[in-house]
């Protein structure tokens, strides 16, 4: 997917003050663009009483209450994965801000879709952090502070994860052919679109520096993996993806999330998520199915 915001923002390296001025300017005023548009998903007509009447399989089940906790654990835990340094930028803060909101609303959506589907409501949050939360935070902490550049980190990661679950979310409501799915995922994927295209432009504006760039390229193909992992098991991620990922649609979407990202700075040639899947998942060869209810 195109990125629908382009940057008008002035190249640095003129190196004057007013350039730096326009360049902040330019970035306020994106940044308007995209908190003016943040509300929570609108459900209005969304025809809750049929949800039920329209069969839905076990594998499409599965998968939306996997990512209704990944959702709704984003909202709980909001401290592991911002950095003071992304949140005390003008130009980033208050848009995650809005986003968080949005996702707290994406949870609620989905719970009750489940709910209307006749599924027990997702087991509420016991306000415990997990493992891979602690480590995170730390791990956040300690690179936020020694290293100015982590918010470029922090953008090329969020408009990859944004841009998984764009597809994720467009591959579900293709495969459940639900008309009520298809519905909610159809305004889901309206904010997720949104998502992405914030995070796509942050990081094309900070991965300018070629240094930073090879950094954070080394980083992501490194230590990048699906959005999910630690909030749920890594066996129920691997369901997840295999059941959205498989087949020739499926591979084809995975490369339209990389293509997506080889546009950044730095990028040509990366494809973290067909790195991934074709490693845990391994659903494009024959001899290991994963998409079966187990
Ligand atoms: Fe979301
Ligand atoms: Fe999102």
């Amino acid at each position: 997917m195109h990125p629908t915001v382009h940057s008008k923002t002035p190249h640095l390296h003129k190196g004057t003050a007013s350039a730096v001025e326009d360049a902040q300017a330019a970035a306020l005023t994106q940044l308007d663009h995209f908190v003016a548009r943040s509300r929570p998903i609108d459900l209005d007509g969304i025809a809750w009483r049929q949800v039920a009447q329209e069969p839905l399989s076990p594998e499409v089940i599965r998968t939306l209450t996997c990512m209704q906790s990944i959702e709704n654990h984003t909202v709980v835990f909001p401290r592991t994965i911002f950095s003071t340094r992304a949140l005390t930028d003008p130009s980033i803060g208050p848009f995650l801000t809005c986003w968080l909101y949005e996702e707290g609303f994406h949870a609620r959506a989905l719970a009750q879709f489940l709910a209307a589907a006749g599924q027990a409501p997702p087991p509420r949050s016991k306000g415990q952090l997990t493992v891979k939360d602690r480590v995170e935070a730390i791990a956040t902490s300690i690179f936020s502070a020694l290293w100015r550049d982590f918010p470029a980190l922090h953008m090329a990661w969020g408009a990859l994860h944004e841009m998984t679950t764009l597809t994720a979310y467009r591959r579900l409501a293709a495969l459940s052919n639900h008309p009520v799915l298809t519905d909610l995922l159809s305004r889901v994927l309206r904010d997720e679109a949104r998502h992405f295209a914030f995070y796509y432009w942050q990081a094309r504006e900070r991965l300018q520096r070629p240094t930073t760039a090879k950094l954070i390229r080394f980083l992501i193909d490194r230590f990048w993996k699906p959005v999910g992992i630690g909030i749920q098991s890594t066996a129920e991620i691997r369901f997840v993806a295999g059941y959205l990922f498989s087949g020739a649609e499926g591979h084809a979407a995975t490369r339209r999330v990389d293509a997506a990202i080889q546009r950044l700075p730095g990028f040509t040639g990366a494809s973290p998520l067909e790195t991934w899947i074709s490693r845990e998942v391994k659903c494009w060869s024959n001899t290991e199915p994963t998409t079966s209810i187990s």
